[in-house]
């Protein structure tokens, strides 16, 4: 599939972290008539502009109603949605509906790694890939990978710091390679993929702004903090192993978290793709390390106790 008519864009999840990031930028481009798809018992609010369909996810004729004159549609749902794969239910839809191009909700892990497959928490977005190449005659796809987000991951303290308090966790000593994104850079990145079919369809896409250690961080957090930060130690052997106790123990959320950190800092490789970076090729500028830690500071000072 060459070309791929690119005027009816639906994005799922648009209330979430990285939907909240797309929309915008898919609203502020005129080629695209924009569609929001979002739960019928969500209490997620949208831009008046913005046409919004409400689904019980679970009635699939109409989930495929909804999707029924959309050329594109991208999913960035999160939350138990992951965990149940809607991703595949979506994409099934997609393939009845006559969708032309789909992006799975992914913007992590390089899912073409083969140490990808060590967490089960990959198994549901796995076997959407496969689904995908089978189909990608009918159904075009573009996978997205971007590694940590930068920006979101530290505020959160997702990746171990903790801005407030000048504190951070490193794993196997913070010395491995890991990529990593801007997230309020994703809305730009999706409109840049969505305009160059010709570089993206049925591909993966590699998105980065950086490739650094957590070491990296913590001296640039020390430099722009102007203090010594206090460190303490894990390991990613035994981050992986509690994760899948909780994860077997119904301990859902911090099996999760655990599988995650356990896997992007273990320098295996599925979270490192400096090699294979597309930012270049679709005319996205990248933001250095330094700037990025030197914005985390800035947006965290007001935190600071
Ligand atoms: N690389 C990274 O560091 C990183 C960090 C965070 C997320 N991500 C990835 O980004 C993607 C989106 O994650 P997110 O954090 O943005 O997700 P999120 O904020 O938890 O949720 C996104 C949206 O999904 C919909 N949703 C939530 N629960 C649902 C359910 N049970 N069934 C159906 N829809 C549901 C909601 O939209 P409605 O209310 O409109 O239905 C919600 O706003 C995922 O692929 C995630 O792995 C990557």
């Amino acid at each position: 599939m060459s070309y791929v008519k690119c005027r009816n864009v639906l994005l799922v999840g648009a209330s979430g972290n990285a939907g909240k990031n797309i929309l915008p930028a898919l609203l502020a481009d005129t080629n695209f008539k924009v569609s929001v798809l979002s739960r019928a018992n969500s209490s997620a609010t949208f831009p008046a502009n913005v046409n919004i369909i409400h689904v019980n996810y679970s009635d699939k004729p109409a989930l495929v109603k909804a999707l029924t004159d959309q050329d594109v549609v991208i999913s960035a749902v999160g939350g138990d949605a992951l965990l149940n794969n809607l991703d595949k239910s979506i994409i099934e839809a997609c393939l009845q509906a006559g969708v032309k191009w789909f992006i799975p909700a992914e913007y992590g892990f390089d899912f073409n790694h083969d140490s990808a497959s060590s967490i089960p928490i990959n198994n549901g977005r796995l076997e959407n890939i496969k689904i995908l190449k089978e189909n990608q005659s009918n159904l075009a796809h573009t996978f997205v990978s971007t590694g940590a987000f930068l920006d979101w991951g530290l505020d959160t303290g997702f990746l171990g710091f903790d801005i407030a308090n000048r504190m951070v966790t490193l794993y196997d000593q913070g010395k491995h390679l890991v990529s990593g994104m801007i997230l309020k850079n994703l809305g730009k990145t999706i409109v840049a993929i969505l305009h160059q079919p010709q570089l993206t369809l049925n591909k993966r896409i590699y998105i980065a702004d950086a490739t650094f250690t957590q070491q990296d961080i913590l001296a640039l957090f020390e430099k722009y903090t102007n203090v010594k930060w206090a460190v303490k130690h894990a390991t990613t052997e035994e981050t992986l192993k509690n994760a899948e106790e909780a994860w077997a123990n119904g301990n859902i959320l911090n099996g999760y978290i655990g599988f995650i950190l356990g896997l992007a800092y273990s320098g295996k490789g599925a979270c490192d793709f400096e090699d294979k970076i597309n930012n270049q090729d679709l005319g996205l500028e990248r933001v250095s390390l330094e700037q990025a830690i030197k914005e985390a500071v800035q947006r965290n000072e007001i935190n600071v106790h």
